[in-house]
């Protein structure tokens, strides 16, 4: 006779289909989660666009990383869209339909081609772990009888204001209309007395309620509720009362992140070979880094807008005139395609150039966690996008958030108001703004800010440690597919132990 420990060793290991969406925000935390999996001794199909996985392979050591663990794989397939289109900017939300046309489809065909979830070569597929923007999914998981975990890799706080949907509408409290913007939010539970309409999730900055992306947007949110799980990249330390607000629509929860931070702990832990992924769609110049060598402490600010924000000509400007006049030293990720309005012209005009070589370094694209990490940044002035503002905390770095859309508008709150690790400077683009809110980082209220971040920064780097919450979260997370594994091999007759 088998005693209980033989059959979970005699078990076959939980084999988790994950399918991001294809853009750099989603694929760098849903990586990191395969790469937890494998540490894990899961076996990972990990569906990505022929595109981002032709990136990926120039640009970083995911290959590589991934060749140590056999049970890892990933399947390619066409993103929808034509080889020259941004995939950035408002743009980006075109993926939504495009994968749902193009690359679900040639998905499901695989599926049913491979045989996927009954095949008796390959281990069958434990559950689905989908991007919460895939709209398909919880169609899929039900007419397969697979087990749904959706992953939303934004703040819980921004899908939380999108749940509450129907109550903002039915405290008319959207639309707004672009009107009484600081007035304060009633009906979002545990976000009473700081969000403002401003911060909502911008795609609330509609006039007609029945805007396609909205409704799109609005849609797959609400799909959770037929997940079995929900993943969140983010920790009980951050956003604890809301994540407890989701626990009572969703069977089970689980916040595991800063889940970068959870990679490096238990690499460490488990004195694995194996490097942290760095998931760079574009080549990391890493010049940058011999530059901060050579400056002081906490002196430079890293400037940096994420993959998909685009900033218009006039902005550049501003933007670039607020750093110099705040005469603080700079380091700008500009990416060539993020742009708009200069007609091919170099954004930077020749008068300004020379003021900028002296203070500032201007790259394509940075190795951002190096850069957050390295003594010489006192600040980041940042897009608020969720990665980004989750590896500033992490390093303890304080921010200043001019959001572009999305959760950024939602998360910029949080940092100068639930936080208070920086300052929101939304809707505005002047360079007097710009100057006043660099020199108020880096200077005038800088002891503070370092301290609270600072402060910060050991909480989620103690969460994702043993005895922590995301560990334990993580642990709880792991546990929930192994057990899985029983459920659906006795469902397809197939013997497992
Ligand atoms: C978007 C959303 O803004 C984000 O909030 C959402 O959760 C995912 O999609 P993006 O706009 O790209 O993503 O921002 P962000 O989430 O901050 O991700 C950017 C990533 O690119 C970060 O992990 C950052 O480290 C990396 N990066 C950025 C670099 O590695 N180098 C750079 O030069 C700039």
């Amino acid at each position: 006779m088998t005693s209980d420990s033989d059959q979970q060793n005699l078990r076959p290991p939980p084999h988790v289909l994950i399918f991001p969406m294809p853009v750099q925000g989603h694929l760098n935390s849903m990586l990191n989660l395969s790469h937890l999996f494998c540490l894990a001794e899961f076996d990972v199909t990990f569906i990505i666009s022929d595109f981002s996985h032709r990136r990926l392979l120039q640009h970083t050591t995911v290959a590589s990383t991934f060749a140590r663990y056999p049970g890892f794989q990933f399947r390619t397939f066409p993103d929808g869209l034509p080889e020259d289109h941004p995939r950035s900017g408002h743009r980006a939300m075109e993926f939504m339909s495009s994968v749902k046309n193009v690359t679900v489809p040639l998905f499901k065909e695989m599926m049913i081609q491979e045989n996927f979830l009954a095949s008796a070569t390959r281990r069958p597929v434990t559950c689905f772990l989908a991007d919460g923007l895939l709209s398909f999914a919880a169609d899929f998981c039900e007419e397969n009888g697979l087990p749904l975990i959706c992953f939303r890799t934004a703040t819980t706080s921004y899908f939380w204001a999108l749940f509450r949907f129907p109550q903002l509408l039915q405290a008319q409290e959207i639309p707004f209309q672009g009107k009484s913007m600081d007035k304060l939010i009633e009906s979002i539970p545990a976000m009473e007395g700081f969000l403002r309409k401003r911060d909502l999730p911008s795609f609330y900055r509609v006039d007609d309620l029945n805007d396609p992306v909205l409704k799109e947007v609005i849609a797959v949110t609400m799909l959770i509720k037929r997940a079995q799980v929900a993943i969140f990249n983010t920790c009980e330390e951050l956003e604890g009362q809301i994540v407890a607000e989701i626990r009572k629509h969703v069977p089970r929860v689980f916040s595991i992140g800063p889940i970068h931070e959870q990679v490096k702990y238990r690499l460490t832990e488990k004195k694995a070979e194996s490097s942290i992924i760095t998931a760079s769609l574009w080549e990391e110049d890493r010049s940058c880094i011999n530059w901060l060598d050579m400056q002081a402490p906490k002196s430079v600010i890293y400037v940096s807008f994420g993959s998909l924000a685009l900033v218009t000509r006039d902005q550049v400007l501003e933007l670039l005139h607020g750093l110099l006049d705040s005469s603080h030293r700079f380091l700008w990720v500009m990416r060539p395609d993020s742009i708009t309005g200069s007609d091919g012209e170099d954004p930077v005009p020749a008068e300004l150039k020379e003021h900028v070589k002296g203070k500032g370094l201007l790259v394509e694209w940075a190795p951002q966690e190096n850069v957050l990490n390295h003594p010489a940044v006192g600040g980041f002035l940042t897009h608020s996008g969720w990665n980004s503002t989750l590896e500033s905390i992490a390093a303890g770095v304080p921010m200043v958030c001019w959001p572009y859309f999305a959760d950024q508008t939602t998360n910029s709150r949080f940092v100068s108001e639930v936080w208070k690790i920086g300052l929101d400077i939304k809707d505005t683009c002047d360079r007097k703004t710009i100057e006043k809110a660099i020199r108020d980082l880096m200077e005038v209220r800088k002891d503070e800010f370092i301290e609270r971040a600072e402060n910060l920064a050991k909480l989620v780097k103690m969460t994702v440690s043993e005895g922590g919450s995301s560990y334990n979260n993580l642990d709880g997370l792991i546990q929930y597919i192994k057990s899985l594994v029983i459920w659906l091999c006795i469902a397809n007759g197939i013997n497992w132990y």
